[in-house]
């Protein structure tokens, strides 16, 4: 089965298209400066490098500008980025080596326009806060993903406890709790129950970073539904060992929550452990078995 490839016409992703990411240079220019910087850090890349394979085809779902692809170059490694935008593939198109075998194709991540099981390995870094349908976007691909192949989801963590996207406001303390709570009940796995957030770059705020999310991701629900879809978890990490969260600072008792959370979720402690400043997540599709 191949996906369907038509843009769906969500509203805000529309609108996102059309203020942001098919007309802003400068948000991909931020991208770029990011990922080179996250990429010199242990962390987060180390963690793309261990997992991703040596070599094979390698999709990359919301590849915008192309960098990740950049930072992950490895002399096996073919890649095809995936994104949206028209503006995006042309700026990673242009930045990737002449004559290298990186190709780009536009489509969304709802519907990928790729048959089952074509990828060694496929990623979506920075990719899920922008998603109104994560659930499908995530089903697309594990479908489009090889058996024994390796799913790589790499977000901040706006939807965990201690999280919040910059385009959420207020409801610090109640939102903690009633997030906390979550975090000790048991879920349905077919949905993550994620938050939607309203993009506040649509409606005027300078962008410099993530104002442009339209949901907060959350590493429990995330974890729950990849083995709901039959995938096996390899790693899970919500960075606590990374020690870089994001910039919010957040109310004193929020400081206060976060800093004996945090020092629960080094010990190792559930669900502690998983409310750090990301979800990183590698799965594993199971090999067909002889
Ligand atoms: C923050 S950028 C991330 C770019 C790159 N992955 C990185 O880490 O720098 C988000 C990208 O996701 C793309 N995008 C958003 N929703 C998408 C979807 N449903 N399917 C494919 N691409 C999408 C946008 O066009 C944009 O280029």
């Amino acid at each position: 089965m191949t996906g369907r490839s038509e843009v769906p016409s969500d509203p805000v992703r529309r609108r996102l298209l059309d203020e942001l990411w098919n007309t802003d240079h400068r948000y991909y220019e931020l991208a770029r400066q990011h990922v080179r910087a996250a990429a010199q850090r242990p962390g987060e890349y180390d963690f793309l490098r261990e997992r991703l394979p040596a070599s094979g085809d390698i999709l990359e779902v919301g590849c915008g500008e192309g960098s990740n692809m950049e930072v992950l170059a490895a002399p096996g490694r073919r890649f095809v980025g995936c994104d949206l935008s028209a503006l995006a593939l042309r700026l990673a198109t242009d930045s990737s080596p002449v004559g290298g075998t990186n190709r780009f194709v536009r489509g969304e991540g709802e519907a990928l326009p790729f048959p089952d099981a074509t990828f060694c390995a496929v990623m979506g870094i920075s990719l899920l806060e922008h998603l109104p349908h994560p659930e499908t976007a995530i089903a697309e691909m594990a479908r489009v993903l090889a058996p024994g192949g390796t799913l790589l989801l790499l977000s901040p963590q706006y939807g965990g406890p201690l999280g919040a996207s910059p385009c959420r406001q207020g409801g610090g303390p109640g939102r903690f709790l009633r997030r906390f709570l979550r975090a000790h009940l048991p879920r349905r796995g077919s949905e993550m129950g994620w938050e939607r957030v309203a993009p506040t770059v649509l409606e005027g705020a300078a962008y410099d970073g993530d104002r442009d999310a339209v949901i907060e991701p959350e590493l429990t629900g995330l974890v729950r539904y990849l083995s709901h879809l039959g995938l096996e978890l390899e790693v899970v990490t919500s960075g606590l060992e990374w020690a870089t969260w994001l910039d919010y600072p957040g109310s004193l008792p929020q400081q206060l929550a976060r800093a004996i959370c945090e020092r629960l979720g080094r010990l190792g402690l559930a669900p502690y452990r998983h409310f750090g400043p990301v979800v990183a997540v590698a799965a594993r599709r199971p090999p067909v078995k002889p």
